[in-house]
Formats: structure tokens, C-alpha cells, sequence
């Protein structure tokens, strides 16, 4: 029997409460699907760090290297200085486990749940392929004269051959394995960048272009972020793979995930494929929800459910993906945000009955 060593980083605020019930999820398909594991806990967040005054150490990014994968709740705490927990653990899972690409699927469940007029369940299925290692998420900079008139801040963006490539080429790999799915057999991989006003972006261009041509079948697209969001609302079904620099992804991501139906919903890989991998679901800590038993588990529930895909466990993977599909388009679950009348808790359980009811 298959078995897995699975890191969990619950965090702060909301966290803790989402994981549970991805846990939970993760509990009933292992018993479904013949496979073990076991949880290691790591109590580093914004709350451990106002009682210690601990971050990450290194010891333990090694630690984390020899697990199958990470599940993370939410990193963030108000009385912590903006951003040290988040950078200390997400940042560190990432550059530390050289997490490459940033996996964000937008694929709209219920057609109700998307703001959009008109649009349909199949016209919001496309993944977004994010760098996740480089750009202006590098860490090189700072302040020079701080706090002086004369004050200068430098926030650099560092963009490497090797992380265009091997994003742009796990991007058309992804669209290959998509394609080969679809009766019609198109595929496409659009490029997202800023390569007009910033020049040095056409590294970007040409790495996409190498990739583009070991895979001939499949056509590429090019949008400036601008333009990318306007046409992820105006018209959303144009996309199929997205890639994209670590902080255009950041950001078209959240607006992904409200035509999806909310950030509650959206779900996230951190990825190396071969190696540790982490997943977490891609919103905050909310700290208004924490502790109310009402915010909405599913972009946690969805994580394990990316986290079993890549170890390889596609049964229990497809199973948590109909299961939020069932549940979203029957109406048991209304809505996929903290107003959806349903406890936090109770929605980890009604996917388990669902899960177990539907062997
Ligand atoms: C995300 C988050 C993080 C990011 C923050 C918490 C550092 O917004 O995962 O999208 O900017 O990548
Ligand atoms: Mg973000």
C-alpha cells in the first residue's frame, strides 16, 4: 500500500479550520482508495510567532525536503509586521523546496456562483501556470536613507533563462496532457507578460517561443497582463493555459478566483514535479472569520484534493473534484465563501457522506 509523509503547516486565523476539513476529505478517500499516510504538524504562523519569537529555521526546510508534500491552511497575523510570517514560510516553502511553478486551476463548478452574465460552466475551465520562484518576488533589494526625504526603495525583478523555461515548458506539457483529453484535440498556452513596457520581459517571449516549438499541435496566445484582464471577464473561455511571471500570476489568480465563485474556492500547487510539493488554498487568514466556524473550506479541501493528483492518487483526486462539483451545482453547498450558511465543519462532513455514498 502506497503511503505518504504529509507535512501540515495549519497557520493562523481561518487556517487551522479549513485544514481540518481538507484532512478530513483526505481521511475518507485514503480509506476509499487503498493508501496511507501520515501527518507531521508544524506550527509555524503568525500566532507561534508572537509566543516565541520563532520563524522557519533552516533545519526545517531540510526537514520539509524529505516529505511526499505540504498542506498549508493560511499564513498571516494582524499583530505581526506586514508580510514576515508570509515571507518566513510561504516564500520560504517556495525558494527553499525551489517550488517552481505556482499551479492555479480557475475552473468555475457551478454556473451560478460566477459573476459574469452569461458565461457557462464551460467557458471557465483554464489553469494558471505562475513562476514561483523568481521575478519580482526575488528578495533583491531594499532601502537606501530610509525614512529620509532622501529615501530611495529598490524592488527588483529577477527573471532567469532557466525559471522561463522551465515554466513555459511545464505550461505546454500541462496543455499537451489537456489536449490529448478533448474530443476536438486543440490545446493553447498563453503567454501573459509585460514585455511592452518592460522590455527585458522579451526573455520571456523567446523562452516561449523555444518551448513552442517541440509541441506543434499546439497554438500559443499572447496578452499583455492588461489586456489579460480585461479579457478574462469579457471573454474567459479563450483560455486554456495561462503562463505567467510570479507577480502577474499573484495577481490574475485572485481575479480568477471570483469567476470561479469566490476566494474560498480557489486551490493552489506549489510545485516541483518529483519532489516535495506544497499545496494551499490560495486565500488568506482572514482573521474576522477565525474561530466563527463559517469560513469556507473548499479552496482547502481542493488543495488535498491537488495534492493527491500529484502523488500520483488520480482516483481520490477525481473523487474530491465531482464531489465539489455535486455538491456546488445541486445547491447543498449555496455558495463558496463564509455566508454560505453552512459550518465549516459540516461541509468537510457532507463531502464525506457524499464520497462515501457515491462508491
Ligand atoms: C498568494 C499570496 C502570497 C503571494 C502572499 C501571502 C505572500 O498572495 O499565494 O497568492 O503573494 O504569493
Ligand atoms: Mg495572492
Amino acid at each position: 500500500m502506497a503511503s505518504y509523509d504529509i507535512g501540515v503547516i495549519a497557520g493562523d486565523g481561518i487556517g487551522p479550520e479549513v485544514a481540518a476539513e481538507g484532512l478530513k476529505v483526505l481521511a475518507a478517500v485514503a480509506d476509499i482508495d487503498g493508501f496511507d499516510y501520515k501527518l507531521v504538524d508544524y506550527p509555524y504562523s503568525g500566532a507561534y510567532y508572537l509566543k516565541t519569537k520563532e520563524l522557519v529555521p533552516p533545519s526545517v526546510i531540510d526537514e520539509w525536503r524529505t516529505l511526499d508534500a505540504v498542506l498549508l491552511g493560511a499564513i498571516g497575523h494582524p499583530d505581526v509586521e506586514t508580510g514576515l510570517v508570509e515571507r518566513s514560510v510561504i516564500l520560504g516553502l517556495r525558494f527553499g523546496l525551489d517550488l517552481y511553478i505556482n499551479l492555479r486551476p480557475i475552473k468555475l463548478y457551478a454556473e451560478h456562483l460566477c459573476p459574469l452574465k452569461g458565461k457557462r460552466v464551460e467557458d471557465i475551465e483554464f489553469v494558471v501556470v505562475r513562476e514561483n520562484t523568481e521575478g519580482l518576488y526575488s528578495q533583491i533589494g531594499g532601502h537606501l536613507k530610509k525614512g529620509t526625504a532622501d529615501e530611495v526603495a529598490l524592488v527588483n525583478g529577477v527573471y532567469t533563462w532557466k525559471g522561463c523555461e522551465r515554466a513555459c515548458r511545464y505550461a505546454f506539457e500541462l496543455a499537451e496532457g489537456r489536449r490529448a483529453l478533448r474530443a476536438d484535440g486543440r490545446g493553447q498556452v498563453t503567454l501573459v507578460d509585460k514585455a511592452n513596457a518592460m522590455r527585458p520581459h522579451d526573455i520571456w517571449t523567446r523562452a516561449f517561443a523555444g518551448v513552442a516549438a517541440d509541441f506543434p499541435a499546439l497554438t500559443t496566445d499572447h496578452a499583455y497582463v492588461d489586456a489579460c484582464c480585461m479579457w478574462m471577464i469579457k471573454n474567459p473561455e479563450w483560455f486554456d493555459v495561462i503562463v505567467t511571471t510570479n507577480l502577474f500570476g499573484d495577481i490574475i489568480t485572485d481575479l480568477g478566483a471570483m469567476l470561479q465563485g469566490g476566494m474560498g474556492i480557489a486551490a493552489s500547487g506549489n510545485i516541483h514535479p518529483g519532489r516535495t510539493s506544497m499545496f494551499e488554498p490560495i486565500h488568506g487568514s482572514a482573521p474576522k472569520y477565525a474561530g466563527k466556524n463559517v469560513a469556507c473550506p473548499l479552496g482547502a479541501i481542493g488543495a488535498a484534493g491537488m495534492m493527491l493528483d500529484f502523488l500520483g492518487e488520480k482516483g481520490a483526486a477525481a473523487r474530491i473534484d465531482d464531489a465539489t462539483g455535486t455538491l456546488l451545482r445541486s445547491g447543498a453547498v449555496p455558495s463558496a465563501d463564509a455566508r454560505s450558511g453552512i459550518a465549516t465543519s459540516d461541509m468537510g462532513d457532507m463531502f464525506v457522506q457524499h464520497i462515501r455514498g457515491s462508491v
